[in-house]
C-alpha cells in the first residue's frame, strides 16, 4: 500500500463513471421529441434491457444517496405502479413493436415495497408489451428488513433469478448510527428464502466509510458475507453529499472516517475478500469464481452501466419510473426525478423527459477508453483509436495529464499502453478523468475519489 500522502493530492471529487458523459452534463435541450426519435431509431432485432425505479422506502437510512422518499401508506405506491404500467405502454408504442428484452432490473428505493399483486400486474404488462427472452436475467434490489416469504414466492413466480440485498455493515453500533438495524438472522433468512425458491444468484451491497466502522468490523462483515454465500458483492465508498441529501447531516455528529481511514478500510476489505476466495472486479465489486461477473472479466466481456459492473452487453437500456436514466446508442435520457411531475406527464399521455444528452463520435470514443480502464485497469490507446477511427494525436492532451500519475507510480505507460498499477487502483477514477473532456476540477460536486 502506498503512503496515503502520495494518494491524498489526487483525492478530488471525481465522477463514478457509471455513464459517459456523466449525468451532471445532461441538459434540458434534450426533450421528449429527442427521446421519441431515439426510440424510433432502435434496431429491430436488438436485445434491450429495462430498468424500473421504485422510489419508496419505509424508513430513511441516514447515509442514503438514492432517489427515494419515505411513505407509510400503500396508496402512493399503488398509484405509482399504475403510472409505471402506462409508461411501459407509452414507450412500447414509440418503439412500435414487441422489442426483445434480455435484462430487467428493479431498483430503488425499495422495489420489494411493491405488493405481490402489483409485481404481477407490472410483469404481465412488461410481457405483453415486450418479448422477454427465456434467457433473460431478471434482478431485484431487496431490503431484507421488509421482505416476506410470500413476496419471495411472487418474485420467483414472475421469473426473478437474481437478487441484490442491501446489507451495508453487520455491526450493530454502525447500524444504529446509520438508522438501519438489520440483524444477521434477518439477512440469513432472506438468503435462505431466496435459495429455497430457486433464486440462486445473490448480491450483497456493503459500504465502507460509515461512522463507527473499524478495520475489524469491516473484516467481520466480509467474513459474514462469505458465510452467507453471497455470489457477488458491491463495496461502495460512502458518498457524503449533504448539499444534495440533507438527511446525511445527521451522520456529522459522529466522526466520519477521514480519506486516509477510508483508504485503509477499502484496502482491508479488498484483502479480506481475496482471502475469502472472491475475485476483485473493477473498482468496487467482488465475485466468486463461478459467478457470471468473474467469467465476464476473464472473457473480456465485462461492462459498466448505471447499475455498476454488469454482464449486460445491450447497447440500449430503457429506464422507467421517476429519475430513471435511459441509455441508447445515440444518447442518454433522464426522466423527471420528482415523482409528482413524472406522474403528471405520464398520466397525461406524455413522456416524462427532464434532460439528457446526445452523444457525439468523440464521446463514444472517450467512453470506450474510460470503460476499458474502469473494467480492466488498462487500455491500448493505439488499438482503441484505430477501432474508433481517431488519430492518436487526439489523445495528446490526455497523455500529458497522465505523466504526473506515472511519476507517482499510479500508472505505467508503455508506448501507447496505459496500465493502472496495484497502488493506483484506488485512483482509477482520477485516471479516467484525464480522458473526460467535460470534466474540470471545478465541476466538483462529486464524492471524493478515495
Ligand atoms: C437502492 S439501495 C438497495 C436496496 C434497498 N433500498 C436497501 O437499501 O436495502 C442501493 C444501494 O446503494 C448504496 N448506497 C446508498 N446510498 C449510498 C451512499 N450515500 N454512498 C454509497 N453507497 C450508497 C447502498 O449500498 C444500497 O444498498
Ligand atoms: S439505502 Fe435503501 S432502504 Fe435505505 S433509504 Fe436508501 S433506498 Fe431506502
Amino acid at each position: 500500500m502506498l503512503p496515503f500522502a502520495t494518494v491524498e493530492k489526487y483525492n478530488a471529487g471525481v465522477p463514478r463513471y457509471t455513464s459517459y458523459p456523466t449525468a451532471n452534463h445532461f441538459h434540458d435541450k434534450v426533450t421528449s421529441e429527442t427521446y421519441k426519435e431515439l426510440l424510433n431509431n432502435l434496431p429491430e432485432d436488438e436485445e434491450i434491457s429495462l430498468y424500473l425505479h421504485i422510489p419508496f422506502c419505509k424508513q430513511m437510512c441516514w447515509y442514503c444517496g438514492c432517489n427515494t422518499r419515505i411513505v407509510s401508506k400503500y396508496e402512493p405506491i399503488s398509484n405509482y405502479a399504475k403510472t409505471l404500467a402506462t409508461e411501459i405502454e407509452l414507450i412500447s408504442s414509440y418503439i412500435g413493436r414487441k422489442q426483445k428484452v434480455s435484462h430487467i432490473q428493479w431498483g430503488g428505493g425499495t422495489p420489494t415495497y411493491l405488493s405481490s399483486s402489483d409485481f404481477e400486474f407490472l410483469f404481465t404488462k412488461i410481457r405483453n408489451k415486450f418479448e422477454v427472452l427465456d434467457k433473460a436475467e431478471i434482478s431485484v434490489e431487496i431490503d431484507p428488513r421488509t421482505l416476506t416469504e410470500e413476496k419471495v414466492k411472487t418474485l420467483a413466480k414472475v421469473g426473478v433469478n437474481r437478487a441484490s440485498l442491501g446489507v451495508q455493515d453487520f455491526d450493530i453500533a454502525v447500524q444504529k448510527a446509520i438508522n438501519r438495524i438489520q440483524s444477521y438472522e434477518q439477512t440469513k433468512q432472506t438468503v435462505d428464502w431466496l435459495r429455497e425458491n430457486g433464486i440462486e444468484s445473490i448480491n450483497f451491497d456493503l459500504i465502507y466509510g460509515l461512522p463507527l466502522q473499524t478495520l475489524d468490523s469491516i473484516k467481520k462483515s466480509v467474513k459474514l458475507t462469505k458465510k452467507l454465500g453471497a455470489n457477488r458483492v458491491a463495496l461502495f465508498g460512502y458518498a457524503h453529499v449533504p448539499w444534495f441529501k440533507s438527511h446525511q447531516k445527521v451522520l456529522e455528529k459522529h466522526h466520519l472516517p477521514t480519506p486516509k481511514e477510508r483508504y485503509e478500510m477499502f484496502n482491508t476489505a479488498t484483502d479480506a475478500f481475496i482471502e475469502e476466495g472472491y475475485t476483485p472486479i473493477g473498482i468496487d465489486h467482488f465475485a466468486m469464481a463461478d459467478d457470471t461477473l468473474t467469467k465476464a472479466l476473464n472473457n473480456k466481456t465485462l461492462q459498466r452501466n448505471f447499475q455498476g459492473y454488469t454482464v449486460d452487453s445491450s447497447q440500449t437500456l430503457i429506464g422507467l419510473g421517476a429519475s430513471s436514466i435511459s441509455c441508447l446508442p445515440e444518447g442518454f435520457i433522464q426522466n423527471s426525478p420528482s415523482t409528482k411531475s413524472y406522474e403528471n406527464s405520464i398520466n397525461n399521455g406524455l413522456l416524462a423527459v427532464e434532460r439528457g444528452i446526445k452523444v457525439s463520435k468523440e464521446d463514444t470514443f472517450n467512453r470506450a477508453i474510460i470503460e476499458q480502464l474502469m473494467c480492466y485497469f488498462s487500455v491500448d490507446l493505439k488499438e482503441i483509436s484505430e477501432k474508433h477511427s481517431f488519430d492518436i494525436s487526439y489523445l495528446n492532451n490526455a497523455i500529458e495529464k497522465l505523466t504526473h500519475l506515472e511519476k507517482d507510480g499510479f500508472i505505467k505507460i508503455n508506448g501507447y499502453n496505459i496500465t493502472i498499477t496495484e497502488q493506483g487502483k484506488p485512483l482509477t477514477r482520477v485516471v479516467c478523468s484525464c480522458f473526460d473532456t467535460f470534466w474540470q476540477a471545478k465541476d466538483g460536486q462529486h464524492a471524493q475519489a478515495v
